[in-house]
Order: structure tokens, then C-alpha cells, then sequence
């Protein structure tokens, strides 16, 4: 198996455009995102990959966390140290995002909605700072997002995480495998599976299995006899 840090799968394709554009923008427009999806689409591995080698900012919001936690967060992956007050934290992402313009990113955001402060919070960090800000969520965030006007009207890019075509599978397996399948077999393996975990394992049980076997193509006959867990 080859060791790849990420497929070019539409999804990431998609996202990367997400940013582009967002980054595109003239100063007037606003320029937050949004990016949501079923689990496992791997919008988390898109956003950190995307944020290593763009220098931008990944924050991962977890369960219950508030406003002032959020922030803190933010000011730590700025690399300075959080101030105690909430209304100091806003004050050294302003100061320090204006001299260094960076995109925020943050992962999760279900865990902040549903509390207006948060949601608040978000604007401000996009409104005072100038910088472009990208939420990362649950299919329902969308949704549950929308309720909030003055947030919502700011989000002027937005992608949906979509389970793998067979295009991507073709693309993940071109990849990431080692050994040629044949296009019979491909069909048959996509039928059985979509997810990027399960397809890792398949790819890498068929290699064994050709190595084993002293074969130098995956037919038909394999893949059949592939187990995947479901
Ligand atoms: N294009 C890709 N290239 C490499 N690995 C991928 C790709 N897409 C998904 N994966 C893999 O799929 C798994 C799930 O991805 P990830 O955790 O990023 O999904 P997610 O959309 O953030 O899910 P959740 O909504 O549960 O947070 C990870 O192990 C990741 O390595
Ligand atoms: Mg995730």
C-alpha cells in the first residue's frame, strides 16, 4: 500500500475551491465558510492537511465549551499566551491577526451552536479581525446554522462533504494500491464499499492476498472473496 497524507477526492477538491475562493474576496464581501457532512467524509483530514501547509489556524470546539473557551483556543494557536478576560482574548486576535493575516478554521462547530454567545463570538472574531473565518460541521449545521441571521448572512462559500463516487474510488485505489486491479474487479469492490476506512483494509487485504498468492493482478475472483466488515 502506498502511504498517502490524502486523496485528491472531489470532496477535497471542493474544499480547496472553498478556500481559494474565500481568500479571492474583496475586502467588503464577507468572507466565511462553511463545510458540512456525514462523519467519516473526512472533512476533519482536509482541513488539517489544508491548514499545514496554508498557515492557517485549526481549532477543534469540543462538547459544551463557551465562548471565552473558544477563544482562548484561537489566541493559543495564534502562539501567544490567552489573556484571563474574554473581552482581552478578542483584543489579541484583532491585534494579532491584522498585523498577521491568517484563516481561521473550526472544526466541530456543533458543540457551539445552540448558544447565542457563541455564535456571537464567531462574528466578531470574522467581523473585527478581517479574517477569512471556515466552519467545519454535521449535516445539520447547515440547518441548525441558518437560524442565525446576522451569522448566516455572513457565510458566502459553503461545500457539502458527499459520500465517495466511483470517480474518487477509482482515484483512491489508483493511489493508494500497489498492485493492478482489473476494471471488473474495481466494479465489484466499489459496489461493496464506499467508506475510506473499509476500503483501506480492502486494499490492503488484496495485496497480502496477491502476495501470498504470487499474483501480479486483483481479479475478480478476489474481490469476491474480500470480507468487509460493515
Ligand atoms: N481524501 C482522503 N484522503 C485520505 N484519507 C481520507 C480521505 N478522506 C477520508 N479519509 C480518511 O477517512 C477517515 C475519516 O476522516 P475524517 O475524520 O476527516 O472525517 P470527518 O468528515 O471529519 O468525520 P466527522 O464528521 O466524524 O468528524 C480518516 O481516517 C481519514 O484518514
Ligand atoms: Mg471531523
Amino acid at each position: 500500500m502506498k502511504r498517502r497524507l490524502l486523496v485528491k477526492t472531489r470532496n477535497v477538491k471542493n474544499f480547496v475551491d472553498l478556500m481559494n475562493n474565500l481568500i479571492d474576496k474583496s475586502s467588503e464581501v464577507p468572507k466565511m465558510g462553511l463545510v458540512y457532512g456525514d462523519p467519516g467524509l473526512g472533512k476533519t483530514k482536509t482541513a488539517i492537511w489544508w491548514a499545514g501547509i496554508n498557515d492557517a489556524v485549526y481549532v477543534r470546539a469540543q462538547n459544551k465549551m463557551t465562548s471565552h473557551g473558544i477563544l482562548e483556543k484561537v489566541v493559543e494557536e495564534l502562539g501567544e499566551a490567552p489573556s484571563k478576560k474574554s473581552t482581552d482574548l478578542m483584543k489579541q486576535c484583532i491585534a494579532h491577526l491584522r498585523l498577521n493575516p491568517q484563516i481561521i478554521i473550526i472544526d466541530e462547530v456543533d458543540y457551539l451552536i445552540g448558544q447565542s454567545k457563541t455564535i456571537e463570538t464567531l462574528r466578531d472574531l470574522h467581523d473585527l479581525t478581517g479574517a477569512p473565518v471556515v466552519l467545519i460541521g454535521m449535516q445539520e449545521a447547515k440547518t441548525k446554522l441558518g437560524k442565525f441571521r446576522h451569522l448566516y448572512d455572513r457565510i458566502s462559500e459553503i461545500v457539502e462533504f458527499k459520500p465517495f463516487s466511483k470517480e474518487d474510488m477509482e482515484t483512491i485505489v489508483d493511489e493508494l494500491s500497489e498492485i493492478k486491479i482489473t476494471d471488473e474487479a474495481k466494479d465489484i469492490f466499489f459496489e461493496r464499499t464506499n467508506r475510506f476506512r473499509q476500503t483501506i483494509k480492502g486494499i490492503s487485504t488484496l495485496e497480502n492476498l496477491a502476495k501470498t498468492n504470487g499474483l501480479n493482478k486483483i481479479d475478480v475472483k478476489q474481490v469476491k472473496g474480500l470480507k468487509i466488515e460493515q
